[in-house]
């Protein structure tokens, strides 16, 4: 089969298309023939080694956490899935690639595309978790980093069901974007602080950040403090007293959201964006793009 592989660190050069061994679905296992693979920051992260504390690479590397396709193989145990089943969610050992093997996955709407399926187990899990760990509620008003992104976009629309007012970050070019999912759009960088406060005299209640762009002194300020201030991809944040959000939630709560929003895409209550598809030979362009940090929604492989 056809696989993107890297097999050192570096930068989007060490992705190499290569044919390489099918895997196969081993007992309780599930194997996936991929019709949709998401890019992920991660996944520059891990080839460019910056991950190595928390995620050792072994080589050679598939990169890719998100897949969405048709089951294939099922392995002995497996009694939850059968082949044909079309399925969303986690890939173990990599996901840009013709087949994949499942971690947690979860069945597919027929109504959401593979390219929308696959936009959001990533996103919908980590912005579901920081809004709780948040603890927003109807009426406040929550600040969110990056709010054009991947994670972003969803966390716009679950915070707005919550009934919560969320006042997103993003640059000019994403504000009528982000406004057409809920939020009131302001611009990052200098003077943040001040175009804050005059959309929200009543104050913030809660900072996600979604960007880790530097915006946590702000987010303090504005907060009055560092309580209910939580970055997902500020590598400064324990420096600042911020909480770092990185433990995924448990599989049954992993699993119940997934099935959750997946049902709200499919109602078109929530919306998954796709800012670009490629090819499984144009990995290393979309992982570029991906590094350059300015993406609306979400980036996907269509093998
Ligand atoms: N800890 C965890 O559990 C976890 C889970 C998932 C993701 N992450 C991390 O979270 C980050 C976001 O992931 P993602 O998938 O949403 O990324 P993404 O889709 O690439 O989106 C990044 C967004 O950041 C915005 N942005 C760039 N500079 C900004 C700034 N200075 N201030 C505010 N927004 C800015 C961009 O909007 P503009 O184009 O408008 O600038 C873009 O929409 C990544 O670092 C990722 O690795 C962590």
């Amino acid at each position: 089969m056809r696989a993107i592989v890297f097999e050192q660190f570096g930068g989007p050069e060490v992705l190499q298309v290569q044919q390489v061994d099918e895997p196969h679905a081993g007992p309780g296992q599930l194997r996936i023939a991929v019709k949709a693979a998401a890019v992920n920051p991660l996944d520059f992260k891990i080839r460019n080694g910056w991950f190595e504390a928390f995620m050792p690479t072994t080589f050679p590397a598939v990169p890719g956490s998100e897949v969405a396709g048709v089951v294939d193989e099922v392995g002995a145990g497996v009694t939850e899935f059968a082949v044909g089943d079309e399925v969303v969610g986690w890939a173990q050992g990599g996901s840009y690639a013709d087949y994949a093997i499942a971690g947690l996955v979860v069945k597919k709407p027929a109504d959401v595309s593979w390219e929308q399926a696959v936009a959001l187990p990533i996103a919908g899990e980590t912005a579901a978790r920081v809004l709780r760990e948040l603890g927003v509620k109807e009426g406040e008003t929550l600040l969110l980093h990056g709010a054009a992104g991947g994670v972003g976009s969803v966390a716009i629309q679950l915070a707005v069901a919550l009934g919560v007012t969320v006042i997103g970050t993003a640059s000019e070019a994403n504000h009528d974007f982000v406004r057409s999912l809920g939020a009131i759009p302001i611009l990052y960088g200098e003077g943040l602080v001040d175009r804050v406060k005059a959309v929200a005299p009543q104050g913030v209640d809660a900072v996600f950040d979604s960007a880790g762009q530097g915006a946590l002194p702000d987010s303090i300020e504005l907060r009055g403090g560092t309580d209910r201030v939580i970055t997902i991809a500020d590598m400064g944040a324990a420096d600042l007293g911020v909480t770092f959000s990185m433990e995924s939630s448990s599989p049954e709560v992993t699993t119940a959201g997934l099935i959750e929003q997946l049902q709200l895409a499919a109602d078109g209550k929530l919306t998954l964006t796709v800012a670009k598809t490629f090819g499984l030979e144009d990995a290393r362009t979309a992982q570029e793009i991906s590094e350059t940090g300015h993406i609306r929604g979400k980036l996907v492989l269509l093998p």
